[in-house]
């Protein structure tokens, strides 16, 4: 593996989950794959589990890891050819070769600004350290996908599944922030690459990107599409056509026990209690959610593998 920027770096999908089901069985079999191997790893944006589990599984690898909250560095000019006199002091020509300097990997994690579609579309902050840097690189959440967590995803359906082909359902729930796209969008892609019935249920204009969803079902009644679901998946995003508006907070379409039933219930996480998911839904027998951020670490850690034995 060169890089792992989207899910489309994955070549042997069901072999990737295997390998990582493997490395969860025994985390520290790689312990030498990365030593005297630094992984910077670059936070435009807040971070709980992609911090701790990406480093966590660049250690078991045997890796140096080093953070940097970009934030806290100086501002970063990302258009070519502009007069810098304003606020950025370094351009990302230079800062993406210096960083490459010190790491093996490169990991970058920038959200969209949900202000500039064709701007956050173009992924302008993951494409130029894909252009200037000269090591691999890997989206720890970009303005459009979240490959990591995608792949978490998959493998946390695979390990749990108890019949062939389970029914999986993307559930949009209210949320009184503008989220991105990006989580839905990939676990869309990665769904489309698994043995699953899968369905997407969210309000009228809500749609994601046509050309993510494909043809995808969907459906605008929630209780519907949950019916006989094994998996829901509960995210909230913000509206795509109308650009990161909030145009719909009906707290109907949080996820209750009464809708969930006998499905086992998924969130990327943070999640807001009693907004998106009610309290007994989360403390119930069928949340994944803390076996999902267990797998993380795998995720991370299966990528990072092929990553360094591809050096
Ligand atoms: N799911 C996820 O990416 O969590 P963090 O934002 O805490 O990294």
């Amino acid at each position: 593996m060169k890089k792992y920027t989207q899910i489309n770096d994955i070549k042997n999908l069901q072999e990737l989950i295997k390998e990582a089901i493997l490395l969860k069985m025994n985390p520290y079999e790689y312990a030498h794959l990365g030593k005297h191997k630094t992984l910077v790893m670059l936070f435009f944006n807040a971070s709980l589990r992609t911090r701790l589990s990406t480093e966590k599984a660049a250690r078991n690898l045997g890796m140096n890891v080093s953070i940097l909250n970009v934030n806290d560095a100086w501002n970063i000019e990302f258009e070519d050819g502009g007069i810098m006199n304003t606020n950025s002091t370094e351009h990302i020509k230079e800062a993406a070769k210096v960083i490459s300097q010190y790491a093996d990997v490169i990991a970058v994690r920038a959200f969209p600004s949900l202000t500039d579609k064709a701007k956050d579309q173009s992924e302008y902050v993951l494409r130029s350290f894909e252009k200037y840097a000269t090591v691999p690189i890997i989206n720890m959440e970009s303005a459009t996908a979240h490959p990591l967590q995608a792949l978490t995803d998959a493998i946390t359906i695979s390990e749990l599944a108890d019949k062939p082909r389970p029914k999986v359902v993307l559930s949009w729930a209210p949320h009184p922030k503008a989220l991105p796209q990006a989580v839905a969008n990939s676990f869309v892609e990665m769904m489309q690459m698994m043995e699953v019935d899968f369905s997407i249920t969210h309000p009228e204009g809500y749609e994601l990107d046509e050309a993510i969803t494909k043809n995808t079902p969907i459906n605008h009644k929630q209780t519907e599409a949950l019916k006989d679901a094994d998996f829901v998946y509960v995210k909230n995003w913000s509206n795509f056509k109308d650009y990161g508006k909030i145009l719909n907070q009906d707290p109907n379409w949080m996820m209750t026990e009464a809708k969930l039933g006998k499905a086992k219930f998924m969130h990327c996480l943070p999640v807001r209690r009693n907004v998106v998911v009610e309290d007994a839904v989360l403390d119930g027998d069928n949340s994944l959610v803390i076996k999902q951020a267990n797998n993380r670490t795998f995720a991370a850690q299966v990528v990072l593998k092929h990553i360094l034995e591809g050096l």
